[in-house]
């Protein structure tokens, strides 16, 4: 292990505890990475030191929390380069920004049969939220088709955009099959057509550099507790001018200019979208997880996934019946597989016993998994402070899966 991923590995104690006695190898980062004693402190500090209710008061906690709270959406902002941090809505996370796009953009702006265009790859959250607009609008939605690497295949994308696209929504990577998409093409040939573009990046932050205007996409959606913030917070990143013809989602305090019994007027962006209390401890644990990726890295980061990733698709590859899905060109540190003879979810019980925690089942992912014509996969993850050695055990750990289960 290198003296830069030990020194990593010390802001994480819990990767130092027992499990069933043993070390454990934690590979279920792309359900959750841990958070690292800068974001844990971060958070209790604020609920030790500085709790207060933020843009409602005169007093000087209040004034201090908001001043902090909106230095975080700064940060957020600066993060993913948007324009302006009015553009950055806090969400509870990934979820929830793209319901709200659902939901304001798309109450207001679809219709009956117009169309929606996902892909075969997406989380279950960057689907149900559009069949439940189409039931509401009479829109439809498509589905661009995937080939068995893993990959988009765009000749048939492109033959489903046309006129009717009103909104394109791709994930930027696949959560079950670790494909980078390339989004900037998606982008550019949808903008062409008409459509709004919605990321879901909840599994590229923590991978990759985002530049939202680079990329020139309409929506971005991410979740902190992917990318070793907290829980229960996240972002939604919409262009301004399309921020500011959309409805407020949710009705209540903060969200609001006036109210009266006859009418009420709405805050500007991004309050008209965040009404109630925030999360205002999670947003302050999301930007100390952003200080803990900028001073790793992202050159870094890539080249050590880059590693696990090669690292762990060679050891594998030597252990005979195991079957890979996902073998795109382009892949984050996330591998998908299945144990030949094994069902998945037993590996699991028995990789979890071995000391290995991964994630198996659909993954939120059922319509991908199902392409695959299997019951479910079995997939590891890798976070930042992950080891070859910890693919080692994960490796030995399914020899003996197979010496019991075969
Ligand atoms: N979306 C998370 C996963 O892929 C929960 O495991």
């Amino acid at each position: 292990m290198n003296n830069e991923i030990l020194k990593i590995r010390e802001q994480f104690p819990i990767l130092n505890r027992m499990v069933y006695g043993k070390p454990f190898a934690y590979l279920d980062n792309a359900a959750t990475t841990q958070k690292p004693t800068k974001v844990v402190k971060r958070v209790s500090d604020y609920y030790e030191w500085e709790n207060s209710n933020v843009h409602r008061g005169a007093h000087f906690l209040s004034q201090e929390a908001t001043v902090a709270f909106e230095k975080a959406r700064t940060s957020v902002s600066q993060f993913i380069n948007s324009s302006n941090s009015s553009e950055i809505i806090f969400t509870k996370g990934t979820t929830e920004s793209i319901n709200l796009v659902a939901n304001s953009y798309g109450n207001k702006f679809l219709k009956k049969d117009d169309e929606i265009l996902i892909t075969r790859m997406e989380h279950h959250s960057n689907i149900v939220p559009w069949q439940m607009l189409c039931s509401r609008t009479g829109a439809k939605l498509k589905v661009s088709p995937i080939d068995f690497s893993g990959e988009m295949i765009m000749r048939e994308f492109e033959k489903l955009l046309n006129t009717k696209t009103k909104i394109v929504a791709i994930t930027h990577v696949s959560n079950s099959l670790g494909t980078i998409n390339p989004i900037k093409e998606v982008i550019e040939k949808a903008h062409d057509a008409g459509a709004v573009v919605l990321i879901d990046g909840a599994q590229a932050v923590s991978n990759l550099k985002v530049d939202v205007q680079e990329l020139d996409c309409d929506f971005y959606c991410f979740s902190g507790h992917k990318m070793y913030a907290p829980m229960g917070i996240g972002a939604l990143y919409g262009k301004e001018n399309l921020l500011d013809k959309m409805d407020p989602w949710q009705g209540g305090g903060e969200m609001i200019a006036q109210v009266t019994f006859d009418k009420t007027t709405y805050n500007e962006i991004p309050f008209k979208f965040e009404a109630g209390t925030p999360n205002v401890s999670g947003a302050l644990g999301f930007e100390a997880a952003i200080h803990f990726l900028s001073n790793i890295g992202y050159d870094f980061i890539v080249n050590h996934k880059d590693d696990l990733l090669n690292y762990g698709h060679n050891r594998l590859a030597e252990i005979a019946g195991l079957k890979f899905h996902g073998t795109a060109k382009r892949k984050t540190g996330l591998i998908s597989f299945n144990i030949e003879g094994v069902h998945p979810y037993d590996a699991a019980v028995l990789l979890d016993k071995l000391g290995v925690a991964i994630r198996t089942g659909h993954l939120c992912a059922q319509p991908t998994v199902d392409f695959y014509n299997v019951p479910g996969f079995i997939r590891a993850s890798f976070g930042v402070y992950n080891t070859r050695e910890e693919i080692d055990l994960l490796c030995d750990a399914i020899e003996k899966v197979k010496e019991i289960l075969s």
